[in-house]
């Protein structure tokens, strides 16, 4: 039987179908009458980056591949936008689930707003204040495009407010990228036995200490005076603390350009291709500090209680840092290794969980969803 209301709900990045997946199960019948339409645009590609993840969630498989691929920012905007114009026309529906700050994000809120299709936007409110970071400019847009805007932390909510945005369209449900966490943590492997996949059985030994690494902004890897400066920083660390580094294919290819691969052949750090979501959460559950200028590995370090630097001049989402466990690191070397010997020396914070980052953030939008479409349908008929 047809379902009133339909949803098409966007990814297009790894950290997109972590997000999307309670989501996606929490509007399943028969909690709703909203048949949701899964669309992927191809942003990521690689099976490190994209199919592993849709086994390891249990997503179906999309009912449609954009394939845009990598391109310059206007390029793969543009793209996205051209290939989702049609998908809109022929579904025709009820409103259209963004979550985060991808380019993608961005571009298929705009293509729905343009054709007067509601946008629901999961995430909302994250500001780090800095318009360099192609993300900001992507959720400041998304937000003013967007109809039900939901906000993973009480700072979400405040500049939203502060932007003009209508309170009744803000919804404080808290962090659905945590629902997924809490539901597949005791699926995680062991660090030894991600290193046994990896073929580095015995780079760290059973139960030692080691710090897990990663790097994609383009703030920090496309310059390569900043890239240097950073790894060196961290093979310096390395004589301290082994480092386990699962490389992005972006820092990948900026070592290579800018002749800095050779930094990577340090002794005790371990590079490892891209990882699976139960590895990642292996790896950091066990790690003695995380470092990292990925938003989600902040909030994720934050629920597993284990230290985290994050190697950024600020972030978009304080609350891991006045609640969590994170805390920003910037870029200067001699700062990075100063704040990593003292949570070798004296442990490190552990922090507090955030408000709503309870497993239960997708159900909460579920229902202000299924609430706010039938209102509307009853102010229509
Ligand atoms: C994107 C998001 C970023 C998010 C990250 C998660 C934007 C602006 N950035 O960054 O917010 O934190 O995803 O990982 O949307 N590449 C591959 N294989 C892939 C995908 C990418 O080799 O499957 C390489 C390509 O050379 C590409 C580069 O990585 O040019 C960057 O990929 P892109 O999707 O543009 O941005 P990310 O850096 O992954």
């Amino acid at each position: 039987m047809s379902r009133p209301y339909r949803i098409v709900c966007v990814v297009a990045a790894r950290p997109n179908l972590v997000k999307i997946a309670p989501l996606l199960a929490a509007f399943q019948p028969p909690q709703t009458q909203v048949e949701t339409v899964l669309v992927h645009t191809g942003q990521h590609y690689d099976a490190d980056m994209d199919a592993q993840f849709f086994n390891t969630l249990a997503l179906a498989e999309p009912d449609f591949r954009l394939q845009v691929g990598s391109a310059s920012h206007a390029v793969q905007t543009a793209e996205v936008m051209r290939r989702f114009e049609p998908v809109l026309d022929q579904l025709a529906p009820s409103a259209v689930l963004v979550v985060g700050d991808v380019n993608s994000t961005l571009a298929c809120a705009l293509t729905a707003a343009k054709k007067q299709i509601p946008v629901l936007h999961v995430e909302a409110g994250l500001r780090s204040f800095d318009r360099t970071m192609p993300e900001e400019i992507n959720r400041v847009l998304t937000d003013q495009l967007s109809e039900l805007l939901f906000t993973s932390e009480a700072s979400g909510t405040s500049n939203l407010l502060r932007e003009g945005i209508p309170p009744h369209r803000v919804h404080f449900v808290g962090n659905v990228m945590i629902d997924t966490l809490l539901g597949q943590l005791p699926r995680a492997p062991s660090t030894a036995s991600v290193l046994r996949q990896a073929h580095l059985a015995g780079f760290i030994g059973d139960g030692a200490h080691y710090a897990l690494l990663t790097l994609h902004r383009p703030s920090n890897v496309d310059d390569p005076r900043r890239l240097r400066a950073l790894m060196t920083a961290m093979v310096k660390l390395s004589e301290d603390l082994p480092i386990l580094f699962p490389l992005h294919p972006r820092t990948r290819a900026m070592l290579k350009q800018h002749e800095l691969a050779s930094l990577l052949d340090a002794p005790r750090i371990a590079c490892l291709p891209p990882q699976s979501y139960l590895n990642m959460l292996g790896l950091m559950k066990h790690a003695c500090v995380v470092l990292t200028d990925s938003g989600g590995m902040q909030e994720e370090s934050t629920v597993l209680r284990v230290p985290c630097l994050t190697l950024r001049e600020n972030t978009e989402r304080p609350v891991t840092v006045s609640e969590g466990s994170n805390a920003i690191a910037g870029r200067d070397p001699a700062v990075i290794l100063a704040l990593c010997r003292d949570i070798l020396r004296y442990g490190g914070k552990s922090g507090r969980i955030p408000q709503y980052w309870d497993g239960h953030a997708a159900a909460r939008i579920v229902t202000a969803t299924t609430n706010w479409l039938q209102t509307r349908r009853e102010r229509r008929a």
